[in-house]
């Protein structure tokens, strides 16, 4: 039976470039879930939008002098670029900018306050008396109350995950002045976490399926106590509070943020001319999974659940497979040291299937990973091409040459090509189970390993040796190897799609590889054969010392 999968991708904030860590993160995971969902015949949706609201594009347009709507625009059109090139195959990626937004999040608001669970308090926070200000989430820095990190900031500590308030940060200042805030107060909206702790507590800890950073991060935390946290601020950019009397106070980032996945769901089914078609993806027995990086945890596995469990009706995550850090070079990406690989000069310089397959195969799953430009170009090479791609074009080119163009007619098979067709069988089920259980790297690893199996075969069988001699011992490995290609094809399609899709018209067949399902089609004899062509370019090992070099120079050295 057609499973109902509803994925939600973190929203990224619109004031900055995608990087190499987000797409490890969040971005490619999702995009391979959905894809292997699609092609087994489930019914997906996978939204994600701009987050366009917030401290951090306000601090950004104040320092590059510009609106913040400016940065916006910028950055959001630079995502949208991103998602059509490496693939990533969103139904909808939107923006909280929209009135349709800003409807659903106040309604949300409303709910919840009309219910208790959102309530009025005076609160003490910091003011900058030199800006004239109060100084909410990023617009103060200090010292970390959990762990001593000197680089938190209000909203957040980077170094231990813990959300913070402003409050709680010891020795604050302001971030744009550096003076010390005076404390005042101001009247603000509560959403009562604490109202929930004994649900979440049991509801998580029926999650026995959420990996276990994730489980033991979000147990670690609920037994700390939750405490009611301000869903209100005193700044002028984000969503209005829907009351008279606040008219200088917006809805904090992450309350309306967390909505946009229900938001843009309804925004999704609106454009189908559905109006309630998101229904399908948030009731009953459909799973919701939200792919997110680490520092996202706490807002996904106990924020955005408490505040579904206060408006009611709707599911709760299912899975919220977050990945863990993705480092460059060994060391910490750094957006504000500038030390990361921006997608778009990615983008702009090499295909979109090897990075996608580097970071498959090295996915942040359960402990960091690390992106280096050798090993970017070593997997390529040794792996993409001289592996996958080259057993394709051996095959693909003695094929056209040697049996008039087409897939090669066979009788009763040997063992060993028996075997080798059974193993393609079983990876096409693994994998299945793997992808299932957002296993990526796994996945990844159990698709090379039958690569390398065909090439074994292949050497072995050495047609090209065999061709005049015995013909039909050529035409039996050349038809199994054809065999294992289509399947392999299928198996990688999630993680390499331009690719699969190209080797499925190399295959000689129509339409694209998702039509025939997550299937071992072994492509029929006589099946004919387009003119070969190579699937992956070998890479210069050249573009390691040079990449290394750009990245060094563009390292700002900020302390
Ligand atoms: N904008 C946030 C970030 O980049 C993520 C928001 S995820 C959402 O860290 F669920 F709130 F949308
Ligand atoms: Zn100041």
């Amino acid at each position: 039976m057609a499973e109902r999968i509803f994925i939600g991708v973190a929203w990224p904030y619109a004031n900055g470039p995608l990087h190499l860590g987000h797409i490890a993160g969040a971005y490619l995971p999702a995009d391979i879930f959905a894809r292997y969902h699609r092609v087994k015949g489930n019914e997906v949706l996978m939204v994600s939008g701009s987050d366009q609201h917030g401290t951090p594009v306000t601090l950004r347009a104040e320092a590059e002098g510009k609106t913040p709507q400016e940065v916006v625009n910028r950055y959001h059109q630079g995502f949208l670029d991103c998602w059509k090139k490496l693939g990533i195959s969103f139904d909808l990626f939107t923006t909280t900018e929209t009135q349709n937004h800003a409807h659903v999040a106040q309604d949300f608001f409303l709910k919840l306050l009309d219910k208790g669970y959102i309530y009025k308090d005076k609160m003490s926070l910091p003011y900058c008396p030199k800006c004239v200000r109060f100084l909410p989430d990023r617009y103060v820095e200090g010292t970390c109350p959990y762990c001593g990190s000197p680089r938190a900031r209000g909203d957040q500590c980077d170094d231990c995950g813990k959300p913070l308030n402003p409050a709680d940060l010891i020795n604050p200042h302001c971030s744009i002045c550096k003076s010390t805030p005076e404390i005042r107060d101001s009247e603000h909206f509560f959403l009562r976490l604490s109202a929930f702790s004994d649900r979440l507590k049991s509801w998580v800890q029926e999650q026995s399926h959420w990996r276990s950073n994730v489980l033991n991060f979000t147990l670690r935390y609920l037994t700390e106590g939750l405490r009611d946290r301000a869903i209100t601020r005193d700044i002028e950019w984000g969503i209005p509070v829907p009351l008279p009397g606040y008219e200088k106070k917006r809805i904090y980032v992450w309350f309306e943020a967390v909505i946009g996945y229900l938001s843009a769901s309804k925004e999704w089914a609106q454009s189908k001319g559905e109006d309630e078609r998101w229904r399908k993806f948030w009731e009953g027995d459909t799973k919701g999974y939200y792919f997110i990086g680490k520092d996202n945890i706490v807002f996904h596995t106990i924020i955005w659940p408490a505040m579904l469990m206060g408006y009611e009706g709707l599911n709760l995550p299912y899975n919220v497979p977050a990945n863990e850090f993705l480092t460059l070079e060994g060391r910490k990406l750094s957006t504000s040291h500038n030390w990361a690989v921006w997608l778009p000069d990615y983008l702009e310089r090499y295909p979109a299937d090897p990075l996608r397959y580097l970071m498959s195969a090295n996915m942040p799953e359960t402990s960091d990973a690390d992106f280096s430009w050798r090993e970017f170009v070593r997997r390529n090479n040794d792996e993409l091409v001289a592996t996958y791609g080259n057993l394709v074009q051996r095959t693909l080119t003695f094929a056209y040459r040697n049996f008039d163009r087409c897939v090669p007619s066979v009788g009763e098979l040997d063992a060993e090509s028996n075997a080798l067709l059974k193993k393609a069988e079983d990876t096409l089920a693994t994998v299945d189970r793997l992808l299932y259980t957002c296993h990526f790297r796994e996945a990844v690893r159990e698709i090379m390993a039958l690569a390398q199996e065909a090439n074994r075969y292949l050497d072995n069988k050495a047609p090209w040796k065999k061709i005049n001699e015995d013909r039909d011992s050529a035409a039996t490995a050349i038809f199994t190897i054809i065999g294992v290609i289509s399947c392999l094809k299928t198996v990688f399609y999630p993680f390499l799609p331009f690719s699969s899709e190209r080797l499925h018209r190399l295959l000689g067949f129509d339409g694209e590889v998702g039509d025939r399902g997550w299937a071992f089609t072994v492509p029929q004899a006589g099946q004919r054969l387009p003119p070969p062509e190579h699937l992956f370019a070998k890479l210069d090992d050249k573009i390691v010392e040079k990449e290394n070099a750009l990245l060094e120079q563009s390292i700002l050295h900020t302390n």
